[in-house]
Order: C-alpha cells, then sequence, then structure tokens
C-alpha cells in the first residue's frame, strides 16, 4: 500500500491510474464499521483507495478535533491487510488553500437533525468530502447508513453537482449486543456499553418515537431526537459525554423494523 500526502503527488499518481476505482473516505481510528466499508470496496473495483483526514470543519467544538484520537501507523496496517492499494493522507493546509471561505452547503436535509445539534457540521462534512471526490475522482464511494442523514446529503451533492461517482450505501455494522459500531465506543465504560445497546433495541420496538425517547430518559440518556422519517427511524443520545447516533430502516405505517 502506497502512503501519500502531498496533493501535487497524488494527482501525478491518480493521473497514471488505469480500471475501475473505489474510494472509502475516513477520518481514521478504524473500526469494523469502516473496515466492512473497505472491504466491500475491495472486492468491487480493480484499484482500492482509502483517505484518512480529520476534517476541522466538520467538528463543533475545537477541543474534539484536538482530541479526535489519531492513530496513523494502526490504521494504515489494517487497511494494508485489506489490500488496499493507496491511503491518501493530506495536511489540513493542503486541503483548505482557500482557508474556508469557499464552502459547499445545503439548505434542506442539513437544516435538520444533526444539522440543529451539530451546526456547520454538514456544510464541512459536505465541502470536504466534495474536495476527496475532486482529487480521487473514484467510480464508486462507500459510505455507512450509521450516518444515515450525511449518506443522504452525500447522494444529493453528488446528483446536485453531475459528480462522476456513484455513491454507495452499506449498512450499519454492530456489536453482537446490536450497538452500532463507533470510533466512540472506546469512550463507553463497560456498564455504560451494556446500556448502549438500548438504542437499538428500543429503535426496533413499536413504541411511538415520543415513547422511546421517554423510555431512553428514563433509562439514563439524555435524548436529543427519536423521529421516523426517509424510511428510518433515527435517534440521537447522549450516554455521559458521549453522544450516539443510531437508525435503523421503519415501516412508519406498520410500526415495525423494516428490516432486522
Ligand atoms: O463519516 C466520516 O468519517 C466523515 O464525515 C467523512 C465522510 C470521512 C468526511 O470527513
Amino acid at each position: 500500500m502506497k502512503i501519500v500526502s502531498g496533493i501535487a503527488a497524488w494527482r501525478d499518481l491518480r493521473a497514471g491510474m488505469r480500471g475501475s476505482i473505489g474510494f472509502v473516505p475516513t477520518m481514521g481510528h478504524l473500526h469494523e464499521g469502516h473496515l466492512a466499508l473497505v472491504r466491500r470496496m475491495r472486492a468491487e473495483n480493480d484499484i482500492a483507495i482509502a483517505s484518512i483526514f480529520v476534517n476541522p470543519t466538520q467538528f463543533n467544538q475545537p477541543s474534539d478535533y484536538e482530541q479526535y484520537r489519531r492513530v496513523l501507523e494502526e490504521d494504515a496496517a489494517l487497511l494494508e491487510k485489506e489490500g488496499i492499494d493507496y491511503l491518501f493522507h493530506p495536511d489540513a493546509k493542503d486541503m483548505y488553500p482557500d482557508d474556508y471561505t469557499i464552502r459547499i452547503s445545503e439548505t434542506e436535509i442539513s437544516k435538520e437533525l444533526e444539522g440543529i445539534h451539530r451546526p456547520g457540521h454538514f456544510t464541512g462534512m459536505l465541502t470536504i468530502v466534495l474536495k476527496l471526490l475532486n482529487l480521487v475522482r473514484p467510480d464508486r464511494a462507500y459510505f455507512g447508513e450509521k450516518d444515515y442523514q450525511q449518506y443522504l446529503l452525500i447522494k444529493k451533492m453528488a446528483a446536485a453537482l453531475f459528480l462522476p461517482s456513484e455513491i454507495i450505501p452499506c449498512p450499519t455494522v454492530r456489536e453482537e449486543s446490536g450497538l452500532a459500531r463507533s470510533s466512540r465506543n472506546t469512550r463507553l465504560t463497560p456498564v455504560q456499553k451494556d446500556m448502549a445497546a438500548q438504542l437499538h433495541t428500543l429503535l426496533q420496538s413499536p413504541l411511538t418515537d415520543q415513547q422511546v425517547q421517554q423510555k431512553l430518559d428514563a433509562m439514563g440518556f439524555d435524548t436529543e431526537y427519536v423521529t421516523t422519517q426517509w424510511g428510518r427511524r433515527l435517534a440521537a443520545a447522549w450516554l455521559g459525554d458521549v453522544r450516539l447516533i443510531d437508525n435503523i430502516a421503519y415501516n412508519k405505517e406498520e410500526k415495525h423494523a423494516a428490516v432486522s
């Protein structure tokens, strides 16, 4: 696996690539959820590319950005084991030569749910994803359904801006308890981790969104939202100082999970 940081070096390398190109953008600190995307991407394309870039513009708190775990060597070893051909690992100053004065914003979906609780997050996320897609120019780019609103926005941006890359959603990878895999899970205590699995269990229940929220709060979560839209049931809740999000395919009329 070749690791490339400089933009000019990357562009030279990219110009020489032939065959179908798959891409998984990440912020590193990889877990099984990322590896599922990487495996599918590796299987479906001639050339497999991953990126690791901790994007400063999508963090709401500068301290979260500073404290985000950066474990490049461990991540690179995992990616190499999965047969990735190229790891693109640019610097923030190189990715933002404009000092973030040029931004991509969406004015509908991005204003709901996560957009309310994390102002500016989606603008930072869309801006970096567009930059990465422009630099990598993949045939297919893979995103996890755990961040469902993010996936919807990237798909919408790709269609609106006529991007040539196909945006492919991949199912959420879960622990045996049902807890969605996330880099943040490592910050949960063992007791919190058991409790966190209730988020997925309750999302699947026939209770109303409001009842699910009440149950979560009664258990000790600080719930931001539980709602059913886009054919999904989605929730965000704090457990201690860890913010968890999850969603499942959900049939509103029949009030049950459309898939497990
Ligand atoms: O989902 C993520 O890890 C990030 O939002 C992404 C898509 C890599 C953009 O920074």
